[in-house]
């Protein structure tokens, strides 16, 4: 019999899920039980190389695993865990740090971004958090990891890494794709069309979240930024408009319509009928997310059954991985 593809990939409890988190990344692992074996985390680990509020982390774990499971990740299908129960990524990405350059990860944008952000605070983590993300992948050896395209350069160099150790050892690990959207694949502010929307953004206009109220939601793309060209109609054209472009992404991936069908559908109006229109859409996308997250949210019980039956699948697979890298290393056999 053939062994089922696998699919994994990971989003840090480091603030509330946005619009972006979840265009770029959770719709494109939903429904794909059938075909691949899924992994789906929560990266707890990676969410402290930023200093985070201890009641808001583990607060936001819980309930970005009741997201996972709103946005139609079944538990039962999907392996569904929280990063830090599973204790052989902390080992892999030990020994995998020893196996990336100190050059490769100087290279890393999201570092250079965040150690600008974060000045008083660039620890070795953020500098190292690569080859954790590295062993992240790795332990499950999957064949596709779907992200958003500001993750391709980590996944890149995690090919990078695994292709280094397979070749002074021989076949470890398999060679992982990051699987990228065509539509959505880089969601932009909505207060600022040239910075992406983030999870961590300190201005609340420029993010939509997955718990946000239909009314703030719709409030926000009323107020988006839209451009300051005197031509006001719904055309994609990403380098001159940025702003509208970012809203016909975002209506393309949520409607699945084309670039030319939302031309045609708002020919001959101007920004104030597209803007609300863009809102409505989004807010009937997250509507059934955000209740079905609420609902699951207060069974804490049904919550915990998950990610400990996770987790310890998660392990058994990786322990698999991680005694065959041991092995090839030089440690001694326990
Ligand atoms: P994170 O937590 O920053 O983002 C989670 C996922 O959402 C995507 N994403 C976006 N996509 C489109 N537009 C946006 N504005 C946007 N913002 C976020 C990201 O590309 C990502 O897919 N290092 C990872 C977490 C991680 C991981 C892993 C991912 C840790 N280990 C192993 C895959 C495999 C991160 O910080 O993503």
């Amino acid at each position: 019999m053939d062994e089922k593809k696998v699919m994994l990939s990971g989003i840090q409890p480091s603030g509330d899920l946005t619009l972006g988190s979840y265009l770029g990344a959770i719709k494109n692992w939903g429904a794909r039980a059938e075909e691949f074996d899924c992994y789906y985390f929560m990266a707890d680990m990676h969410s402290i190389t930023v200093r985070q509020d201890p009641a808001a982390l583990r607060r936001r774990t819980l309930e970005q695993l009741a997201q996972y499971i709103a946005c139609g990740l079944d538990p039962e299908r999907n392996t569904l865990f929280i990063q830090s129960h599973v204790h052989q990524h902390a080992e892999l990405g030990w020994v995998l740090n020893c196996y990336t350059m100190f050059g490769e990860l100087s290279r890393m944008t999201q570092f250079k971004d965040k150690s600008a952000k974060n000045k008083d605070n660039i620890n070795g983590g953020l500098f190292t958090y690569p080859a954790l993300m590295a062993a992240d992948i790795l332990l499950y050896q999957p064949d596709y990891v779907p992200v958003g395209e500001d993750q391709k350069q980590h996944c890149e160099l995690t090919r990078d890494v695994a292709q280094r150790f397979n070749h002074i050892y021989g076949d470890v690990f398999k060679i992982p794709e990051p699987y990228i959207p065509k539509v959505g694949a880089r969601i932009m502010s909505l207060s600022d069309p040239a910075s992406k929307m983030s999870k961590s953004d300190k201005d609340p206009n420029g993010s939509v979240y997955l718990m946000e109220k239909p009314e703030d939601i719709q409030r926000k793309f009323k107020r988006a930024v839209t451009d300051s060209d005197t031509e006001r109609c719904v055309r994609y054209d990403p380098a001159n408009k940025p702003g509208v472009a970012n809203l016909m992404t975002i209506y393309a991936a949520v409607t699945g319509r084309t670039m030319e069908e939302i031309e045609r559908e708002f020919d001959g109006q101007g920004y104030g009928v597209f803007k609300p229109a863009v809102g409505e859409a989004v807010v009937e996308t997250l509507r059934p997310i955000r209740e079905e997250a609420q609902r699951i949210l207060k069974d804490k019980a049904y919550l915990e059954s998950v990610y400990r039956a996770g987790a310890e699948k998660a392990s058994r697979v990786a322990e698999r991985t991680l005694r065959k890298v041991y092995k090839k290393v030089g440690f001694v056999a326990r």
